[in-house]
């Protein structure tokens, strides 16, 4: 597809400049408090397919976080499970570096794999295993993740009461949940989370020259054998709905290191 937003998207006549541009994953709900906000549906850009998974609002927001600077957040992402190809899943990227931004934080939730480890925890994402996601043609294989603005990050949230966990995530199609088998060899493999998105941005971000950051919502732990077996998406939701408080500090901080 090749996306067309410039009818919707003038970025030298946006009335807000926005310095970041967000993404929030599954049942992801935060940055309400935004001043001089104005939401677009997706549905109104054209360019942008529409989204089907619950937890995903479809919308854009413009504004600026209390006392810092204007953002750009995309409720909602586009899968490659939902049937997507490759371009639909990244043309948020793509929108927000049509419109010039230069910084870009990820959410997703994800499957914790490491024992120990509970529903509610943050784990700043240090690397990744691209296990089934394709590239886009040109993209190397690279340090995608902004080292320094995770360590900042990581600090200023600790500082700000919310301890958060880093390590790698394991990007899988999905739509299903793990069998205790993949399970077992996703841990053997160095993962420390599992998710169905995130990798194909992050890849496409950072080709792009962004400075990238992402954080998983950890919504279950799937380390015993039959802990999979129970993870529905309802629970997904539910979970990262209750994280999205210690969340949103982490963001707050975020855009302000
Ligand atoms: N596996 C894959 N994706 C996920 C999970 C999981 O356990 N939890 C949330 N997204």
């Amino acid at each position: 597809m090749e996306a067309n937003f410039s009818d919707f998207f003038d970025s030298s006549r946006l009335p807000l400049r926005p310095e970041f541009g967000i993404v929030l994953g599954s049942g992801i709900v935060v940055l309400e408090d935004l001043e001089d906000r104005f939401d677009v549906s997706y549905g109104r850009i054209q360019g942008l397919p529409k989204t089907t998974v619950a937890g995903h609002q479809g919308v854009l927001s413009f504004g600026r976080i209390p006392g810092g600077p204007v953002v750009l957040i995309a409720r909602g992402r586009f899968h490659l499970y939902e049937g997507h190809p490759l371009e639909h899943s990244t043309c948020i990227v793509r929108l927000f570096e049509k419109i010039g931004l230069r910084k870009l934080i990820l959410t997703n939730a994800a499957g914790g794999l490491k024992a120990g480890w509970w529903p509610g925890d943050l784990m700043l994402i240090r690397d990744h295993l691209n296990l089934q996601f394709p590239r886009h043609e040109g993209e190397g294989q690279r340090n995608v993740y902004d080292q320094a603005w995770g360590d900042q990050v990581m600090r200023d949230a600790a500082f700000a009461g919310v301890s958060m966990r880093a390590g790698v995530y394991a990007g899988l199609l999905g739509p299903t949940y793990e069998t205790p088998a993949e399970v077992r060899w996703l841990q053997k493999t160095g993962a420390d989370a599992v998710g169905m998105s995130t990798v194909p941005e992050a890849n496409l971000a950072a080709s792009l020259g962004m400075k990238v950051l992402a954080i998983s919502c950890i919504t279950n732990v799937a380390v015993s054998p039959d802990a999979q077996a129970s993870t529905c998406h309802e629970e997904v939701v539910d979970v990262a709905k209750k994280a999205s408080q210690a969340l949103d500090a982490v963001l707050h901080v975020a855009c302000r290191s």
